[in-house]
């Protein structure tokens, strides 16, 4: 089917079933092309939280379902391809958790938002890429902190703390195989341009960059930074939104391989199927929907 077909398919039956198709920075151009939202992975939080909807269609990832479902339980969550997983959400289970908190019993347990709910509804509160900072700060009582699955991101955010945290060993593939000898090949290609990164990169990487941060924080510094020429490294999806936001800007993506497949998992033609038959939907049970739910809460309180 066409694009435009396709389009005015989708459109019509999230009129139909009041409907909002909410889509991750990584996910295809096309797909974030006919998005009611896009955004990072704080931004899609608050609006599935907020939405007057009855249908929330996410096209994204595993986890991010998971959390409109905790945040708005009366309210169907479609994901159109339910195997769209995370890898770096994968690298911690429940037991484990469990045990690292008999290691260190008076830490607080700040959690990723790339995490499963039964994660989080093992954890004090959770953060996203664009609020790690601000959320370890936020708990004034708590002098150590166990930050959970991420350890990149755990490192970078005990830079800007004056809290002891305990990173776990996790990491995103797509941004950890990012080699500090590709960000220096593309900057000796483009000695003019800036260099912002995720801080799910290695520290080798985020040491080479002139900005560090989430997806929508990336965006905003392409807007504010001198000169024209951006090497970025993350994930490939957020070309869509650099190109589409400033055209007369030139990006160049610091390794072509930073794909997250299950983020490209999902096609127009999978969100029409889904749309269609209601179905594949995630539901979480209410044993963990309430303490997860206090985790994603304590955290859209602190912003
Ligand atoms: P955000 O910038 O949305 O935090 O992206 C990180 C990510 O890997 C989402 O899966
Ligand atoms: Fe998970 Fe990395 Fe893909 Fe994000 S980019 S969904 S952290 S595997």
């Amino acid at each position: 089917m066409a694009f435009s077909e396709l389009r005015k398919k989708i459109r019509a039956l999230l009129k139909e079933k009041n409907g909002i198709l909410l889509a991750h920075y990584y996910q295809r151009d096309e797909v974030q092309e006919i998005a009611d939202f896009t955004g990072d992975s704080l931004a899609l939080s608050f609006e599935a939280a907020k939405t007057k909807a009855d249908v929330i269609v996410f096209a994204g990832v595993h986890f991010m379902a998971e959390s409109a479902s905790i945040l708005s339980p009366d309210k169907t969550v479609l994901l159109p391809r339910f195997e769209a997983g995370c890898a770096l959400a994968d690298t911690i289970t429940v037991e484990a958790l469990e045990a690292e908190k008999k290691k260190y019993p008076a830490a607080a347990v700040v959690t990723y938002i790339n995490s499963s709910a039964a994660i989080k509804a093992a954890s004090d509160i959770c953060c996203t890429s664009a609020n790690a900072v601000r959320i370890v700060e936020s708990l004034t009582d708590a002098k150590r902190i166990l930050m959970i699955p991420d350890g990149n991101l755990a490192r970078y955010t005990a830079k800007f703390t004056g809290k002891e945290i305990i990173p776990w060993g996790g990491t995103c593939p797509v941004h950890q195989n990012l080699s500090p000898d590709e960000v220096l090949a593309a900057k000796a290609r483009h000695p003019g341009a800036k260099f912002a990164a995720h801080p799910e990169c290695r520290e080798a990487v985020l040491e080479l960059a002139d900005f560090v941060g989430s997806t929508s924080g990336i965006i905003a510094y392409a807007g504010k930074m001198e000169g024209s020429e951006l090497i970025f490294g993350t994930e490939m999806g957020i070309l869509y939104q650099l190109q589409t936001r400033y055209p007369g800007k030139t990006f160049i993506p610091a390794s072509e391989k930073m794909i997250c497949e299950t983020m490209k998992l999902t096609t127009l033609e999978d969100i029409l199927r889904a749309l269609t038959v209601m179905a594949p939907a995630v539901k979480v049970p209410e044993a963990i929907r309430n303490p997860a739910k206090r985790c994603l809460d304590r955290m859209l309180e602190v912003g």
